[in-house]
């Protein structure tokens, strides 16, 4: 693969969309489709982060984007190490600036962060000399997630851009819905807001959103849909009435998604409550769904990601920096 590596890339992390350039998210998008085309066939390995060390830090709970890290570190041949934070000193008392220091004296070549505190992630990669990946802090940005997003819609309708895209739920505490109003706003796309009042920022209209509280009228003529899992865990109030009139308000079923464009496709980060922000059998219906195609196409971007990273780092070592 001879893509060079991208000017930013924030120096040599992945900390948000925010700070990426059209160029950049398309480099990855496009090294991305390379790992595609490689992961379905039946000798997956390459040695790109051969000698490398790789670590997941994951101090939230995660099944599909740990997984799917740990698996595209080993498709590049890195060592992958994950570290059961949940079971760590950090439990003891030690600080995450402690926690960091320590890793950093192993000689980590990439860090995988995942941390419930917005902010969390940029803090740690200013203190260690390696790459650092944000794997989703707080309600602040999950990177890979929109670029996987991103690469999904692209292969699904051929172009990411002049797109309506309507993001549905609970836009409030959703760094997904960050990260991709970030990402999509930057190609040019149409982004609607649509969700109960309690759960829909105001600072996003700043962003160029649109915002609708009626569900069909946020559907209407949309391409895509991209469905948000109620956050209960980061709620601290009362923020919808109950999940029974949620799902009949905002609960994405095929009567609400007929006012959709035909070929409209449905999203989801995952996890999903099924009956409550999304049908069961609309999530499983695999001419409207393409939530399995978003999980496949994760590891693919996340190998581009630390593909691009890694280059980077090699570079840098080469011409003598020290972090
Ligand atoms: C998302 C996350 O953790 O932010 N999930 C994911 O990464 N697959 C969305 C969510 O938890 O609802």
């Amino acid at each position: 693969m001879t893509v060079s590596p991208p000017a930013g890339l924030e120096g040599r992390h992945l900390l948000g969309i925010e700070p990426l350039s059209v160029e950049e998210i398309l480099r990855i998008l496009d090294l991305a489709e390379e790992y595609v085309t490689l992961n379905r066939q039946a000798v997956k390995r390459t040695d790109t982060l051969a000698g490398l060390t790789q670590i997941n830090m994951f101090f939230e709970a995660s099944t599909r984007t740990q997984a799917s890290f740990e698996i595209a570190g080993k498709r590049l041949g890195a060592d992958v190490m994950n570290m059961a934070m949940q079971a760590s000193s950090i439990r003891k008392g030690e600080t995450l600036i402690d926690t960091a220091t320590t890793l950093n004296a192993m000689h980590p070549d990439i860090l995988v962060v995942r941390h419930p505190h917005s902010g969390a992630v940029n803090l740690l990669a200013q203190k260690v000399n390696c790459a650092v990946i944000n794997a989703g802090d707080g309600r602040h940005e999950h990177p890979t997630q929109a670029l996987l997003d991103a690469l999904t819609i692209r292969r699904e309708k051929g172009r990411l851009t002049r797109l309506t895209v309507a993001i549905c739920g609970d836009i409030a505490h959703s760094r997904v819905a960050r990260s991709n109003i970030l990402l999509l706003g930057k190609l040019g796309n149409r982004i609607r807001l649509v969700g109960p009042r309690t759960l829909l920022p105001r600072g996003f209209a700043e962003l160029g959103a649109e915002i609708h509280e009626n569900m069909e009228e946020g559907l209407t003529g949309a391409d895509v849909v991209m469905m948000l899992r109620l956050q209960k865990e980061r709620m601290d109030g009362a923020f919808i009435p109950s999940v029974r009139e949620y799902y009949h308000r905002w609960g994405l079923d095929a009567a609400k998604l007929a006012h959709a464009k035909p070929d409209a496709i449905v999203m989801h980060p995952g996890p999903m409550n099924r009956g409550v922000e999304i049908d069961g059998d609309l999530a499983d219906d695999i001419n409207r769904s393409v939530i399995r195609e978003q999980v496949e196409m994760g590891v693919a971007v996340r190998m581009a990601v630390m593909d691009l990273l890694a280059r980077r780092l090699r570079a840098g070592r080469a011409a003598g920096e020290t972090g």
